[in-house]
């Protein structure tokens, strides 16, 4: 079972759904609406524990309505708590829109997540330990920084899926061995991803692509009935992480399953999918 250890955000997702986004300046009449414990780094930590991995967590909720809630999803789910800070102030928060093709639009205020500036000597004995260390870019990227740093000199291997997009240092991708992106982030990332040596391209419902030193390959996507997209890319890159030790056609195929179910539900952590569901999609 693969150790993972998750340096990242947790966040309390708003999630309105509509038949049509408002114009600038226009009121439209919305048609549900559910708070969901999200974050790009809580989903990905919850969806690597239930792909099949030991996971803990790095990061920081709020001294607010949504902290006990924002961390019971990681303890229900399994997920390790220990190095999960309690600060002042707000918990972090996404306010989302979801149309009925299953498309979002977000928009993340980091609060408590800007303030994991600092890792403890527990938080790195944990990123030591580990076999994969998960990153992505809701937390100061100087803090991600220094975790890739310390996961490479111990030779713990570096996956960062840099969203929401920025270009980053060639310090931070010199530390890096496996990004996921996105064909926006791809894009928008160009040639600093050449440095980087596995980047696994995420193709929506087409599926994924991989480069590295395996060559290149495209796993196929897995057809399913849509109802949300937010949180499908943090459930691939979580299973990703999960079954990273077993090859990258076997991560990818269990990525693909993972990402295309927890399309068939609204919401992040809420449809991020059991072993036993992605196992039941392979045919295993
Ligand atoms: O990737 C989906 C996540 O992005 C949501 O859960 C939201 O919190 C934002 O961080």
């Amino acid at each position: 079972m693969a150790r993972i250890v998750v340096v990242g955000s947790i966040s309390m997702d708003q999630v309105t759904v509509t038949g049509r986004r408002p114009e600038p300046g226009e009121t439209v009449l919305g048609t549900g609406f559910e708070m969901v414990p999200g974050g790009k780094g809580s989903n990905q930590a919850i969806a690597a524990r239930r792909a099949g991995s030991e996971v803990e967590f790095v990061g920081a909720v709020g001294r607010d309505l949504f902290a006990d809630r924002l961390r019971a999803v990681l303890d229900d789910a399994g997920v390790g708590t220990k190095q999960l800070r309690s600060v002042d102030g707000p918990s972090g928060i996404a306010t989302i829109i979801v149309d009925t093709s299953g498309e979002n639009s977000i928009i993340v205020v980091p609060a408590s997540n800007a303030t994991v500036t600092e890792l403890t000597e527990a938080d790195l004995a944990t990123i030591a330990a580990a076999d994969v260390l998960l990153c992505q870019l809701e937390i100061p990227v100087d803090t991600v920084l220094a975790a890739a740093r310390h996961a490479r000199a111990h030779g713990t291997a570096v996956l960062l899926n840099p969203s929401p997009v920025q270009q980053l240092s060639p310090e931070l991708w010199a530390a890096v061995d496996i990004a996921v992106v996105n064909k926006g982030e791809a894009a928008e990332l160009g040639s600093a991803l050449d440095t980087v040596p596995h980047v696994v391209t995420t193709l929506g419902g087409d599926g994924a692509h991989y480069r590295g030193p395996d060559g290149e390959f495209d796993t196929p996507g897995v057809a399913v009935e849509v109802v949300d997209t937010t949180g499908a890319g943090d459930t691939f890159t979580g299973a990703l992480a999960a079954h990273w030790h077993e090859g990258p056609r076997t991560a990818l195929s269990w990525a693909c399953a993972a990402g295309a179910l927890a399309t068939t539900k609204l919401g992040a952590s809420a449809s991020i999918p059991q072993r036993e569901e992605i196992e039941r999609l392979l045919g295993r």
